[in-house]
């Protein structure tokens, strides 16, 4: 009966009509911990990217494409429900483009500047909007338990989650990860490489 709110995938920065900036997250890690949560009882809202992954039943999915939208569509859920938890296992792009083409950008140019714009910072704002226990999701390439315990501070989290980009097995795409989950009391615990969907139910 615990009330829980996923996010998944990738977000998509539209350039042109055509064309966008996105990142490899699959959602697979997102949609097998909402899967979990529901086979434990809870129920549960995942705002989810662009993926390729079946609906999950009974659980209530939300479809978005940018980081903006998600972001709107957080604050629209937050507004309406006090969650226990929330999951922010997306892989939210940091920035936009600022001046997104009506037109599709033709291939005849010799050199194209594209100027990106930061995004808000989600999972930041939420520790002030919501009083639900927060856990972040971290995918680093190096000093991965600095930047992970950096995260978990600067966003208020209760706890984060490290993956390692650059590992075989374990991020983005694939089936499997290998995760060390931090607390904001200190504690550490090392999940090896498994199946995402056994790592989402522990
Ligand atoms: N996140 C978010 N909003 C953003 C960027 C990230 O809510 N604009 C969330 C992610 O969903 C994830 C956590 O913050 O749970 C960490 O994401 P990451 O991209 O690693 O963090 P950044 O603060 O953007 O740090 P970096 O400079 O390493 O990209």
């Amino acid at each position: 009966n615990k009330k829980i709110l996923v996010t998944a995938g990738p977000t998509r920065e539209p350039i042109d009509p055509v064309r966008f900036i996105s990142n490899r997250s699959s959602g697979k890690m997102g949609f097998a911990i909402a899967k979990a949560a529901k086979n434990y009882g809870a129920v549960v809202d995942l705002i989810s990217g662009p993926v390729n992954i079946p609906a999950i039943p009974q659980v209530n999915i939300i479809d978005v494409e940018t980081s903006l939208q998600m972001h709107e569509s957080i604050n629209i859920l937050l507004k309406k429900n006090e969650y226990d938890y929330i999951f922010m296992v997306a892989a939210v792009s940091d920035y936009h483009i600022k001046n997104k083409k009506n037109k599709k950008i033709k291939g005849s140019h010799k050199s194209l500047n594209l100027e990106l714009y930061k995004n808000p910072d989600i999972l930041k704002e939420i520790s002030v909007k919501s009083k639900a226990k927060l856990i972040g999701f971290a995918l680093e390439t190096h000093n991965g338990e600095k930047e992970a315990l950096k995260k978990l501070k600067k966003k208020n989290l209760d706890y984060i989650v490290l993956n390692y980009a650059n590992e075989d097995g374990a991020g983005f795409e694939v089936n499997t990860n290998h995760v060390f989950l931090y607390s904001k009391n200190g504690d550490k615990i090392e999940f090896p490489l498994d199946r995402k969907d056994r790592i989402a139910k522990l």
